[in-house]
């Protein structure tokens, strides 16, 4: 709550404060479309092709040409693509970085050239980029572990989080502790382990959970995972040693499998994140940068030298309880398809 009133009130300060240096680029007839690049680090978990999807069907409908390319998890290439965008006449970069601290490089050669660059999902860290428009993570975090203490109040946990150069990462853990200090500290939740795992892995995820469920066996009671693919790999581990109705686990991006896991008692939570909002959000600070218009944002964040600023979107938490007013009335996932393998 105070994080929120916070933000409201540095929202008051700085709307409508702007932050664009560039000429407009008159737009309107052919010749002149907008040419938007969307660099992405990587389509490996479905959330990304929804993103990639819906992005190409808005930016159509606003007239807008799009490259898009996915650098398949390799910092190298993703920088070789921003390249080739630059090269190809991009009036704005949008880049969601495979490495948060290496593609630096790739905001910088856009800037050298007056690109604007759109920072999206995860931060460029110590890149200056003229806006980070993503969820809120810290959020994410929090609710992550309020929703597995609501279920699993004491006794041993695991944390899984995502890799370290992944910024995000930093900010689920953030969140993550501002619920479980007090509970660690009051000596109702123990901290068992914490792992950071390379390229989001799943396979990496049910590995280290397994090496602990040798170690802790019962004495796990919860284990607090980075995303949904982390909770796949950490749940196949829980079901292998016949623990997995009994250990609450949480993940984010409602993907559909996790949904599916979630009906059917094996996972405890995923957090929402309406991919449609962030899209069409960053669709239009495309539209408005390019026009050399002010843009409107919440409040800023640091990347490590700058301040930034920073739209974000809120995130649901999704449980068995709510999946029905959540993901399935809002249209990401159908019922049918939730509830596929039973209740
Ligand atoms: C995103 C998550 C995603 C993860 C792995 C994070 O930066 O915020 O939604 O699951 O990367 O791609």
């Amino acid at each position: 709550m105070k994080k929120l009133i916070l933000a409201l009130f540095v929202a008051g300060l700085v709307l409508a404060a702007g932050c664009t240096d560039y000429e407009p680029i008159p737009t309107g007839d052919q010749e002149d479309k907008v040419i938007v690049g969307f660099s992405m680090g990587t389509l490996m978990e479905d959330r990304w092709i929804r993103d990639r999807d819906i992005f190409l069907a808005k930016a159509k409908q606003e007239g807008i040409e799009v490259i898009v390319n996915n650098a398949n998890r390799d910092s190298n290439l993703q920088y070789k693509q921003v390249m080739e965008m630059i090269n190809q006449g991009i009036d704005v970069l949008v880049i969601a970085p495979n490495d948060c601290y290496s593609e630096v490089r790739c905001v910088k050669a856009a800037k050298d050239r007056g690109i604007p660059v759109i920072s999206y999902d995860r931060l460029v860290m110590n890149a200056d980029v003229d806006v980070y428009i993503s969820f809120d993570h810290f959020k994410v975090g929090k609710l992550m572990a309020q929703e597995l203490i609501k279920k699993a109040p004491e006794g041993g946990y695991l944390l899984v989080s995502g890799p370290k150069s992944d910024y995000n990462t930093e900010l689920i853990y953030q969140g993550v502790m501002s619920v479980l200090e007090s509970n660690i500290e009051s000596g109702k939740i123990s901290l068992l382990g914490e792992t950071w795992v390379e390229g989001w892995t799943r396979e990496t995820a049910y590995q280290y959970v397994s090496d602990q469920l040798e170690m802790y066996g019962e004495d796990i009671k919860g284990i607090i995972c980075g995303n949904d693919s982390l909770a796949w790999g950490v749940i196949d581990a829980l079901s292998e040693a016949q623990m997995a109705e009994q250990v609450v686990v949480s993940g984010q991006d409602a993907d559909l499998v996790a949904c599916q896991r979630i009906v059917t008692g094996k996972q405890t939570m995923t957090t929402y994140k309406p991919i449609q909002e962030l899209v069409e959000k960053t669709v239009k600070v495309c539209v408005d940068l390019v026009n050399g218009k002010d843009i409107m944002y919440e409040t800023t964040i640091f990347d490590g030298t700058y301040d930034v600023p920073y739209i974000y979107i809120d995130v649901v938490p999704v449980t068995r309880e709510n999946i029905d007013e959540t993901v399935i009335k809002d249209g990401f996932h159908l019922y049918e398809d939730v509830y596929l393998n039973g209740k």
